[in-house]
């Protein structure tokens, strides 16, 4: 792709230079660093190009929903997934907790229930894949419904599957927003989130919001995203063949009670993401018999993979998420894998080794 490469002209880079500054010399386009920075537009015209829409980038995924969430009136409904990331669903949580705002949690593969939670809403949360439960909803079914009954805007967080399996501006929402620090950065070195609003206004009034509240990207690791999303093609394929493969080999393992992935046929969301996706991600979940002492004796046996939070690097990530306060609903032995690109063989003689040691 060459979005975010600037002009072809001879002698030139074939990319943007990180812009280490803070301001620019008076009477040009840019004036000063909080507002704009050279670096940040070129990504930004790559993931805007990526995702069909205009993009804006912020200092972290969190930052970007929080600047989507604070487009809203004071008293706002919002309808958002029990099951969101749990940066997400503490934010509103929070707000709700000291009246800024109204929240219904819905659970967000019951189309039919969300929708009838809309009535009044100011903002419908759509996340799809859920992190780390891996539920999947019905994006263009919620936002028809939702845009019906008068939601002046409806929200997906793209992160797990990236708009490379996913398109959801042209399933009928207004905003995406991203973890860039996951997958589209994709090597685990950087903090970065972005939104994309299908429309110019909304990108204008998000990139206002990031102004007002400075929470703006780092050049450098506006830079570093934008050199690991040309490559999230092929980390993606290698990820989710592995993740593929890793899903079934789990499934069939006599010390694993029940594996979450939407790729398998039993999956209650299959149907629905072979319909919406291009491809089941490289997100795995998995609850092991034996509880959360097992699940944590798992974690910390393997060596190939990595015991560590975040995911969508080019290395394997392990971790019990009911471990974190603001999990503690999940199941106590589910295990969240965020798959990466080694070999799959060298994967599985370590997961599937410490899991044959230990059950
Ligand atoms: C689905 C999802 N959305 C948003 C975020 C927040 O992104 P960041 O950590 O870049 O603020 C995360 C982080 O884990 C996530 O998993």
């Amino acid at each position: 792709m060459s979005a975010g490469r600037g002009p072809k002209e001879p002698g030139r880079a074939l990319g943007p230079a990180v812009e280490l500054t803070s301001t620019y010399h008076a009477g040009g386009r840019f004036i000063y660093a909080r507002d704009e920075n050279p670096t940040w537009e070129a990504l930004e015209e790559v993931l805007g190009a990526l995702e069909g829409g205009k993009a804006v980038t912020f200092a972290s995924g969190l930052a970007a929903i929080a600047a989507v969430i604070e487009q809203l009136p004071v008293g706002a409904i919002v309808v958002a997934p029990e099951d969101a990331y749990s940066g997400t669903r503490r934010l509103l949580s929070d707000l709700a907790s000291r009246g800024r705002l109204v929240v219904r949690f819905v659970d967000p593969t019951d189309t039919a229930r969300t929708l009838g939670a809309c009535q009044g809403a100011g903002l419908l949360w759509i996340e799809s894949p859920t992190n780390p439960l891996l539920r999947i909803a019905d994006i263009a079914g919620l936002a028809a419904g939702a845009h019906d009954a008068g939601v002046p805007l409806v929200v997906a967080d793209n992160t797990f599957a990236t708009p490379l399996l996913q398109r959801p501006l042209e399933l009928g929402v207004d905003v995406v927003v991203h973890s860039v620090t996951k997958l589209l950065s994709g090597h685990s070195d950087v903090i970065l989130g972005a939104a994309i609003g299908r429309d110019e206004g909304l990108a204008q009034a998000l990139a206002q919001r990031r102004s007002l509240h400075g929470a703006v990207p780092g050049p450098l690791e506006a830079w570093l995203a934008l050199r690991g999303v040309r490559t999230l093609g092929v980390r993606l394929e290698r990820a989710q063949a592995n993740a593929a493969e890793l899903a079934l080999r789990l499934a069939a393992h006599p010390a694993v009670e029940r594996v979450r992935y939407p790729g398998l046929p039993e999956h209650p969301g299959h149907e629905l993401a072979v319909k919406q996706m291009r491809g089941f991600g490289a997100m795995v979940a998995f609850e092991v018999r034996g509880g959360s002492e097992m699940a944590e004796a798992v974690c910390n046996r393997v060596r190939v993979c990595v015991h560590a939070t975040s995911l969508g690097g080019v290395e394997t990530l392990i971790e019990r998420r009911g471990k974190w306060a603001s999990e503690d609903y999940l199941p106590a032995s589910l295990v969240r894998l965020s798959v990466g690109i080694e070999d799959v063989e060298d994967l599985w003689a370590d997961l599937g080794g410490a899991l044959t040691a230990l059950g």
